[in-house]
C-alpha cells in the first residue's frame, strides 16, 4: 500500500517536472454583457485577473452584412472604451477578440462565400486589432450539423487569408464543436495557432436524467479524435466550463449519476437560466445552506496519466497507472442536483489534458468563477487550473480563512472528516469541504446504542469511549 502510494507519487512528481507542453495556454473568456449585470454578478474588464490567463478573450462581436466586424454593443465598447480598457488590462498576456459564438456566428457563411468578402473581413480584423490594441482573434463559427463543402473551402481560404495578413505578429484561433463534420482539419490546422474544442455540455438539463456536464474521459477522447483527424496536439485546447448543470430529482433518495430527473434546476440570480448555475452562484447557495448539501466525486471518471510524450518516446519502458482521484464532482440537496467543476476537479482535468500533450485549457467563462471572492479567495477554480500547470502535482485549492457562514445552526463541521456530535455521542457528522471554508454536513448515527469514537472513526460501546 505504502509502496504503491510511493510509486504513484514519484510518477506524478516526475511527470510534473517533465512537462509535455511548453508554455501551456490558459485562455479566459470574458463576455461583455456582464458589464450590465447588477449587484455581485456585475463583472467589468477590471475584474479580469491578468496574472491567471495567458490569453484573455473578449467575447463576442458579430458580422455585418458587408462582411465587416459589427460591434455587439457599440455604446459599451466604443463610447465607454470597454475594448481599450480590456486590452490595457492584458498584463503579460494577449488580448484576443472573439467573433461569432453562440448567437452571432450567422455571418460567417456570407464571409466565406466570395474572395472579396474574405478580403473585406480580413481587413476589418486588421483594423480592429490596431484600433483597440488587440493581439489576435478567435473565430467562433460552430455551424449546426456540418460544414458544407463550399463552407469548408471558404473557411480554409479565410484562415489562409488572415494568416497571411497576420504573419507571426498576431494570434489566430478557432473554436469548434466537439464533433464537426465536413471540416478539413489538416488544412485548417496549418493556418491557426489555437483550436479550442467545446468539451462541455455533454450532459445537461435537457436530458431526463442527471449527469456530469463534461466527463473527463469524454473530454480526452474528443481531444484525441481531433488529433487523429489532423490537428496539431499543442494547438488543441480543451474547454473547462466554470458553471454547473442542475436538475430536480424525481426521487431525493435516488441521486446517483443517471438518476431520473423531472426537469432543470431553478435558475441562479445572475446567470438566470434554468438548469445552469455559475460556480459563484452555487457557492453562495451552499453558503446559505451549508448543512443541506452533500458532495460526491465520481469514481468512474478517472485520470489516466501515462500518455506523456515521454511515453511515446519509450512506449515499452512505461507502465500505465490510473490515478485514483476522481475528476468529476456533483452535489445533492434534497431534490436539487448539480454537477460542476471545483478547484480539485478542474485541476485534475487540466493536468490530464496537458500531460497528454494538448496545449492547454479554455475556461468558459470568467463570470462564473468566484471572481469577487464571495465565498473565499478570488478565482478559486482558475487558480487551481494555473496551479495544476505550474508543474505542481498537488492541485487542491489553498484555503483562505473561512468567511463566516450564516449561523442558523451551530456548525459542527469545521474541518473535513468524521466528527462526533458535540451534544450526543451516538451521532457523528461526515464533513466534506465543498468550497474553501464551507462544509457539507451529513449527520449519521451509530448502530444500536453504540457511540462514536473520533480517535479511530468507529462506533463502540459507550464505556470504551472517554467523555461519553
Ligand atoms: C474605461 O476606463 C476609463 C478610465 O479608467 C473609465 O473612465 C471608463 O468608465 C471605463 N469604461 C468601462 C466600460 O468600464
Amino acid at each position: 500500500m505504502f509502496r504503491q502510494a510511493f510509486i504513484l507519487c514519484s510518477i506524478l512528481v516526475c511527470f510534473g517536472q517533465i512537462n509535455c507542453v511548453l508554455n501551456p495556454k490558459v485562455i479566459c473568456y470574458y463576455e461583455d454583457w456582464f458589464y450590465w449585470r447588477t449587484g455581485d454578478g456585475k463583472m467589468t474588464v477590471h475584474d479580469v485577473d491578468n496574472t491567471l490567463c495567458t490569453h484573455m478573450v473578449y467575447g463576442y462581436q458579430g458580422i455585418d452584412r458587408d462582411s465587416t466586424i459589427k460591434l455587439a454593443d457599440e455604446y459599451l465598447m466604443k463610447t465607454l472604451h470597454d475594448l481599450d480598457n480590456f486590452s490595457k488590462n492584458k498584463g503579460k498576456g494577449q488580448a484576443l477578440v472573439a467573433i461569432g459564438g453562440w448567437s452571432l456566428s450567422g455571418g460567417f457563411t456570407q464571409v466565406v462565400s466570395t474572395d472579396s468578402d474574405i478580403r473585406t473581413f480580413t481587413n476589418s480584423i486588421m483594423s480592429f486589432l490596431s484600433t483597440y490594441n488587440f493581439d489576435g482573434v478567435m473565430l467562433d463559427w460552430t455551424p449546426k450539423g456540418a460544414f458544407t463543402s463550399s463552407e469548408n473551402d471558404g473557411f480554409v481560404k479565410l484562415l489562409s487569408s488572415i494568416r497571411t495578413a497576420f504573419g507571426a505578429k498576431y494570434t489566430l484561433g478557432i473554436t469548434v464543436s466537439p464533433v464537426v463534420t465536413g471540416l478539413s482539419v489538416d488544412r485548417v490546422d496549418q493556418y491557426v495557432d489555437i483550436i479550442a474544442v467545446q468539451t462541455y455540455d455533454m450532459h445537461g438539463s435537457w436530458e431526463k436524467q442527471v449527469g456530469i456536464g463534461d466527463p473527463a474521459t469524454w473530454t480526452l477522447e474528443t481531444m484525441r479524435q481531433w488529433y487523429k483527424d489532423g490537428a496539431s496536439m499543442t494547438k488543441l485546447i480543451a474547454t473547462i466550463p466554470l458553471y454547473g448543470h442542475t436538475w430536480i430529482l424525481a426521487d431525493p433518495n435516488k441521486y446517483d449519476i443517471g438518476a431520473e430527473a423531472t426537469g432543470p434546476g431553478k435558475q441562479g440570480p445572475w446567470s438566470q437560466q434554468d438548469g445552469k448555475l455559475g460556480y459563484n452562484e452555487f457557492c453562495m447557495e451552499v453558503k446559505a445552506d451549508p448543512t443541506g448539501w452533500k458532495q460526491f466525486r465520481d469514481e468512474r471518471e478517472m485520470a489516466v496519466y501515462a500518455f506523456c510524450m515521454e511515453v511515446k518516446a519509450d512506449p515499452t519502458g512505461w507502465k500505465q497507472f490510473r490515478d485514483e482521484r476522481e475528476m468529476a464532482v456533483y452535489a445533492v440537496n434534497g431534490r436539487n442536483w448539480i454537477s460542476y467543476e471545483d478547484g480539485v476537479s478542474a485541476g485534475l482535468k487540466t493536468t490530464a489534458i496537458t500531460k497528454e500533450g494538448f496545449g492547454g485549457v479554455v475556461v468558459q467563462a470568467l463570470e462564473n468563477d468566484d471572481f469577487k471572492g464571495l465565498c473565499g479567495e478570488k478565482y478559486p477554480v482558475l487558480k487551481a487550473i494555473n496551479k495544476a500547470l505550474n508543474k505542481d502535482p498537488v492541485v487542491s485549492p489553498t484555503h483562505p480563512p473561512p468567511t463566516a457562514a450564516p449561523t442558523h445552526a451551530p456548525q459542527v463541521c469545521t474541518h473535513e472528516g468524521l466528527i462526533r456530535d458535540p451534544k450526543d455521542c451516538h451521532y457523528y457528522h461526515k464533513c466534506v469541504e465543498m468550497f474553501p471554508g464551507i462544509y457539507s454536513d451529513d449527520k449519521l448515527a451509530c448502530d444500536g446504542v453504540l457511540v462514536f469514537d473520533e480517535k479511530d472513526g468507529k462506533c463502540k460501546e459507550r464505556q470504551l469511549v472517554p467523555g461519553c
